[in-house]
């Protein structure tokens, strides 16, 4: 997504009008509403009751941070907040709010009652996050500019506004802007049940026909995540079309998914080299995140953000304080033998690096 077009050059963005109507790109797949939102109940059942109270108190809603691995629905839910507060939303992200300046500037384009949500907010830097604290406590916009003796301090009201942030691990964020969030919400991987209902409705809104197996073979080679499952979706649309094939259903998912290299637990290449690289290159590990990055040529933050979360949840992978080890699953799903019983000890499962 680029930011910045989204953030200046697009009116769609601040008004509370459904985000897009034709079929072309990812966000006609997005739940407007949280009645159309599937998985997630929790959440769901705590934002209606936070919109709800705020709207009868005629308040904009408090400070909100998701947090969760990417493609499970934190800018979603943001635009969601949005509709259901019947207010505009500003989109931007913390990697390229690179100056005091840009945030002000945000900030002062806001009305009452807008969302401001920052995708990635633990990458803010120090001197915007300075910025951010007064607005989100006080709604006050606090700022020095220039240097020296001719440094001048602007004060400013702000509309009472919104701040929805994302961060796929709240460790990452420091505590006085984590604790002005009057809000925490965890998103959680979605199960292959919930992934089926949601690929159902994508297939609707999509015009494919997939029946219940066909649906639950994607779901569950979706790896948890309704972003994984969307894409899915799409390309085995493609090879339905091309194939002639009317329906959806195991046999055309199957052959779809292996053509795209995604085995039965949802693995692609990238997962494989991660496993093989543990297992055959380094007797199953330990081997520390550093090393593991330099030799699948993959970023770390990518390893620990996108590959490892769900490596670690589907049991294949283990951190331990030593480095990241291969369980006896992994053996098993790759065909290779462990060498000498035991290697593993469960309790070093328990402990991150
Ligand atoms: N599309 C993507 N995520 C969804 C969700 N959680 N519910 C419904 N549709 C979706």
């Amino acid at each position: 997504m680029n930011y910045e077009e989204d953030l200046f050059g697009d009116e769609r963005l601040v008004s509370s009008e459904p985000i897009a109507k034709d079929a072309s790109n990812d966000n006609t797949l997005r739940p407007q509403r949280l009645s159309e939102y599937i998985g997630q109940e929790q959440v769901c059942k705590s934002l209606d009751i936070f919109i709800r109270a705020a709207l009868k108190r005629g308040e904009p809603l408090d400070h909100v941070l998701f947090h969760g691995f990417p493609g499970l629905g934190k800018t979603t839910m943001s635009y969601i907040i949005a509709n259901e507060m019947g207010s505009g939303i500003k989109v931007t992200s913390g990697p390229v709010i690179e100056r005091q300046g840009d945030l002000a500037a945000i900030l002062t384009s806001l009305h009452q009652g807008d969302v401001l949500f920052i995708d990635e907010i633990h990458r803010l830097n120090h001197a915007v996050e300075e910025i951010l604290y007064p607005a989100m406590e006080d709604f006050q916009l606090d700022l020095i500019i220039g240097q020296g003796p001719g440094a001048r301090s602007i004060k400013m009201d702000l509309p009472h506004f919104t701040l929805v942030g994302a961060t796929t691990r709240t460790g990452l964020l420091t505590p006085p802007l984590r604790d002005r969030f009057g809000v925490m919400l965890r998103l959680e991987f979605y199960s292959p049940e919930e992934l089926v209902s949601i690929i159902k409705r994508s297939a609707r809104i999509l015009g494919v026909e997939i029946n219940n197996s066909g649906a639950l073979e994607l779901g569950r080679r979706s790896r948890g995540t309704p972003r994984i499952a969307n894409r899915l979706l799409r390309r085995v649309r493609d090879f339905a079309e091309v194939g002639n094939h009317k329906v959806v259903d195991t046999e055309v998912a199957d052959a779809a998914l292996r053509l795209l290299n995604v085995d039965r637990f949802g693995m692609d290449d990238m997962d494989r080299r991660i496993m093989l690289t543990i297992i055959d290159k380094f007797q199953g590990g330990p081997i520390g995140l550093e090393t593991l990055a330099t030799v699948v040529c993959e970023e770390k933050t990518t390893l620990e953000d996108v590959y490892e979360p769900y490596l670690i949840q589907s049991g294949f992978l283990a951190r331990t304080p030593r480095g990241r080890v291969a369980t006896a699953t992994a053996y098993e799903h790759f065909d290779r033998k462990m060498i000498g019983p035991g290697r593993i000890q469960p309790s070093l499962f328990d402990q991150e690096e």
